[in-house]
């Protein structure tokens, strides 16, 4: 069974309650119940932190043992080299997704340390980005 994991960065515990017209009105983790329900022939796991080095942390921990990694960075896509630099120590294919559409929004947004070293990248599909994401690692 192949090992996928979503990674969640700052500020995505709040889905549900933080800007509801960006990022819809589903908690993130209801949302995740329905895609293991819909995922059954993978191992799913699920991931959040506020925190920059927990993140690497976990990139660390499952990045050369999962099948691929589904990452939404949040804030930290547009800062963080550190991460950036995780995503490009390990060995798991990166997959980075964003809810909304980063590039029709603030230009800070434009720009993305992850996209360089992701598999891919998916954005503004709302929720549905993750279970796109999923799918790409699906043969
Ligand atoms: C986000 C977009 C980021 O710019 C923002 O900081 C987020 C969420 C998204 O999923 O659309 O927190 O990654």
């Amino acid at each position: 069974m192949k090992k996928i994991i979503i990674i969640n960065g700052p500020n995505l515990n709040l889905l549900g309650k933080r800007e509801p017209s960006v990022y819809g009105h589903l908690t993130f983790e209801s949302f995740f119940n329905q895609l293991q329900r819909q995922h059954t022939t993978v191992q799913l796991d699920y991931f959040q932190s506020n925190i920059e080095g927990e993140l690497i942390d976990k990139l660390h921990d499952v990045g050369f043992s999962y099948d691929g990694i589904i990452l939404n960075a949040a804030a930290y896509t547009h800062t963080s080299v550190g991460i950036a630099d995780a995503v490009k120590a390990i060995d798991t294919p990166v997959v980075e997704v964003h809810i909304s559409n980063t590039h029709a929004r603030e230009k800070f947004r434009h720009v993305s340390y992850i996209s360089p070293n992701a598999k891919g990248v998916i954005l503004g599909f709302g929720l549905q980005s993750y279970d796109l994401a999923i799918q790409s690692f699906l043969d």
